[in-house]
């Protein structure tokens, strides 16, 4: 028997940005996906992932198609070498924090153990890429590789096709933030598919807010590793203002973002997909984090509180 882990992600700044180039800024979660892998009389996989109603329905789909292309990458034949995989964990599965890219680093974690194939994490990193490329489409590579190395990360996807950019950043933190869950799941490969339509549609606007996301994201980079929480608030609220102009926010995500900028949240935003899913809030203090993410509560949210950086 083998195992493996993966981490949880949150995007504090660039999701949809970063699968045309531009930089993204996230972060590794503490909750992670643990998978078990045996040997078995027939292949099976047993989720017991704790995750919000409906998710593992709709993403079956998705989760076939990772698995398949892990077994293909693991050169494990389904009927001659059966497995069993057995998925638990505390991440809770829902849009948005990266449960996929945590399911194929895990899975891809404990098959290289039981193989003893001594992949380093470059390998893995390798490996659940090609689960998320089958089972969300053109992935940009930001989940598995935060799933992968944790910590909070720069990173820039090579449009050309070589190595991406990663790197680590150290933010005047740690800081506390609160993912808030609308319970709703989204496809990410449609979500990522409607932008690149509605992009090609009206090129021009696209570059426009293309552009102004790019010179956000560096002053991003800057307010984090200075521990400047107020303008890192305010440019979350701005990367937001340009997600809705994407057309990736909806109505629970702004009804979330209101409830948390009424509490003193000093940003927001969605995080990751998007159109449901998870958003996030920046609470530095203790104190400021019990506050929004009671308030959550109170009004019938499932909030998470961490921290990055
Ligand atoms: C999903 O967590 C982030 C997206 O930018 C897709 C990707 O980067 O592959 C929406």
């Amino acid at each position: 028997m083998a195992q493996g882990t993966g981490f949880g992600k949150t995007i504090l700044f660039g999701e949809h940005f970063v699968v045309y180039g531009l930089p993204a800024i996230a972060s590794a979660i503490g909750d992670k996906t643990i998978a078990t892998v045996e040997k078995s009389s027939r292949f099976e996989l047993v989720d017991n992932r704790p995750a919000t109603s409906g998710y593992k329905e709709k993403k079956s789909g998705e989760i076939s198609r990772q698995i398949e292309a892990l077994l293909s990458h693991f050169n494990i034949d389904r009927k001659n070498s059966p497995v069993r995989i057995t998925l638990s964990g505390s991440l809770f599965c829902t849009s948005g924090v990266g449960a996929s890219a945590a399911l194929a680093t895990s899975i891809s974690r404990a098959l290289n153990d039981m193989l003893g194939l001594g992949m380093d994490d470059e390998g893995i990193n390798k490996a659940a890429y090609i689960a998320e490329c089958a089972g969300t489409g053109k992935a940009s590579g930001i989940d598995n590789t935060c799933s992968t190395f944790g910590g909070l990360l720069w990173f820039k996807k090579n449009l050309e096709g070589g190595a991406n950019t990663m790197d680590r950043l150290v933010a005047k933190g740690p800081v506390e933030i609160v993912l808030g869950n609308t319970g709703i799941t989204q496809e990410t490969k449609a979500v990522v598919g409607d932008v690149a339509k509605e992009r090609e549609k009206d090129p021009e606007t696209y570059r426009r807010i293309f552009s102004d996301y790019s010179s956000l994201v560096n002053e991003a980079k800057s307010a984090l590793t200075e521990g400047d929480w107020v303008r890192a608030g305010r440019l979350m609220d701005q990367n937001q203002e340009l997600l809705r102009k994407i057309t990736v926010s909806c109505d629970e995500l702004e009804q979330l973002i209101k409830l948390v900028k009424d509490n003193g949240a000093l940003g927001a935003k969605l995080t990751g997909t998007g159109r449901g899913g998870y958003m996030i809030a920046l609470t530095p203090g203790k104190e400021l984090q019990e506050k929004v993410a009671s308030a959550m509560e109170s009004a019938g949210f499932k909030a998470l509180r961490t921290v990055v950086g």
